[in-house]
């Protein structure tokens, strides 16, 4: 999308279809719009004002007859005081406020950003930028056009209108949230296309593209070089497909040469049928999403290079199918990781810890700083959490609560679970060093345990993003049905935050 700051003049000579005004709780409880934008647009006098309320969904839209400034001027509530506002209040603001355009056909909008003592100017307009681009994404790759009425509206361009005059941290704020949304919806993009058109070769290609274009260094390890490697849980997981399963690391050297990278790992399962331990047929086709956090680290480090952080970030996702070919692995199979732990395979629908195991073990060789994992693990989380919260777990308490402050900011919150000792007992195995999985209790507790046994003593955080990497899209103004494209901007801003 193209974004404007609105630098000069009044805003009723704004020419804009339509300007969006936010209404928030005044005294007294009455509406009000940030800087009295209303009443100076409107008159004292105009009908209408009467029934602006602040409450969240409230919507009153008026036309305008000059022949100069706004043609329409929309006010929305945004069910808070101004000491209440925050990030999220705003990106959801400016997620209605393409919602709105989109319903009146329009593809250009103005956009009055609100600021107060609780999110000063740059915050406002970074979350104003974010929420706009991320509600204008749709996934229209795969849409001819035949059976439609008419082609959906999309919003192309926005201009955003400072209250209190324009300064150039909001400038740079502006271009931060444009910079993070749209890393957002590439990963939204990846997440959305089916199991036939994103395989683990399909996305490495798309690792490789995004490395040239935002200057990260890539590298694909294929079949050859995973067995070089040892990494027999990924390839156990890959053998019962026809495609090849891939690893990718790619380089962001923001830092000094030999300095401890950032390390983000994310779980590339282009396509979970569950293998031998077959998935019922209801929603399968929504492991086509088993790939989301892949998708956010690929993401995530087209940010990372495109915000030219000053910190080593290498991210690594290791990419396969889960199916059932004459070849699969079977329950009861014992299989070698890279580490040289052995592990008895029990359910292989349990496979994303798998092919996540021997990546952290690869990654360990980079000694990182820290380590963050995000993986659509365990349908456990989403019964634990539903829908709102990331699931986080780690050996460093510092990761975990950086990763809950972050996702604060961000508005991809994340919720701790204990990763104690105790819960190893439940991946002991007769035959192997640990079985892959622990039983009904805890599951996503279990899950990060298994991955645990891999980190060593690397500070290391693990996200279960199941429950929060795509879903209904409703509720939240800037998310569709489909691909949410969570944690990619949480990631980002976890190693923003690390890069002082
Ligand atoms: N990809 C699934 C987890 C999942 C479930 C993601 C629902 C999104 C929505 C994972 O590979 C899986 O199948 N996990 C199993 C683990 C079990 C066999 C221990 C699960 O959660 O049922
Ligand atoms: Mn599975
Ligand atoms: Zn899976």
């Amino acid at each position: 999308m193209d974004l404007h700051l609105h630098t000069t003049g009044p805003l009723k000579e704004l020419s804009t279809p339509l300007l969006v005004l936010p209404v928030l709780k005044g005294d007294g409880g009455q509406p009000t719009t940030p800087g009295h934008a209303g009443r100076e647009l409107a008159g004292p006098d105009e009908r209408w004002q009467g029934d602006l309320r602040w409450q969240p969904g409230s919507r009153v839209v008026s036309y305008r007859d000059s022949a100069s400034g706004p043609r329409r001027v929309a006010f929305l509530g945004m069910g808070k005081e101004a000491g209440e506002l925050d990030s999220e209040a705003v990106r959801r603001f400016a997620g209605e406020a393409v919602r709105l355009a989109e319903s009146l056909r329009v593809t250009d909008l103005a956009l009055l950003v609100p600021q107060s003592t609780t999110l000063d100017g740059p915050a406002a307009h970074q979350a104003a930028a974010e929420g706009l681009v991320l509600a204008a994404w749709r996934f229209r790759e795969l849409k001819t056009g035949v059976g439609e009425d008419e082609a959906p509206t999309l919003v192309a361009r926005a201009t955003l209108v400072p209250v209190g005059g324009e300064s150039s941290s909001e400038a740079e704020a502006m271009e931060r949230g444009r910079i993070l949304a749209e890393a957002e919806n590439r990963a939204r993009t990846l997440q959305s296309r089916p199991g036939n058109l994103a395989t683990p070769s399909d996305l490495a290609q798309v690792a490789m593209e995004w490395g040239r274009e935002f200057g990260l260094e890539v590298d694909v390890l294929g079949p050859e070089r995973l067995r070089a490697e040892g990494m027999g849980a990924l390839l156990a997981v890959a053998q019962g497909s026809a495609q090849e399963p891939r690893l990718m690391v790619l380089r962001h050297r923001g830092g000094d040469e030999g300095e401890p990278p950032l390390v983000l790992v994310g779980k590339g399962l282009t396509f979970d049928a569950g293998g031998i331990s077959l998935k019922p047929p209801k929603g399968m086709e929504d492991m086509k999403f088993d790939m989301s956090g892949g998708a956010a680290v690929l993401a995530a480090m087209t940010a990372v290079a495109g915000l030219g952080i000053p910190r080593n970030v290498v991210g690594v996702v290791p990419s396969s199918e889960n199916l059932l070919g004459a070849s699969a692995v079977k329950p009861g199979d014992v299989v070698t990781t890279r580490s040289g732990i052995t592990v008895e395979v029990i359910n292989t629908d349990a496979e994303g810890r798998l092919i996540l195991c021997d990546a952290l073990d690869y990654a360990l060789e980079m000694e990182p700083e820290a380590m963050v994992d995000c993986a659509t693990l365990t349908g456990a989380v989403v019964i634990g959490l539903g829908h709102h919260a990331i699931g986080v777990l780690g050996t460093d308490d510092e990761v975990v609560k950086e990763l809950q402050d972050a996702g604060e900011a961000t508005g991809e919150r994340c919720w701790p679970l204990p990763l104690w000792d105790e819960y190893r007992t439940q991946l002991e195995s007769e035959t192997a060093d640990l079985k892959n999985v622990g039983g009904r209790p805890a599951g996503t507790i279990t899950a990060a345990m298994f991955l645990r046994q891999f980190v060593k003593d690397t500070p290391w955080a693990h996200l279960d993003i199941a429950g929060t990497a795509y879903g209904e899209g409703t509720g939240v103004s800037y998310l569709r049905k489909g691909a949410y494209g969570v944690p990619t901007r949480l990631l980002t801003e976890w190693v923003l935050r690390r890069s002082g």
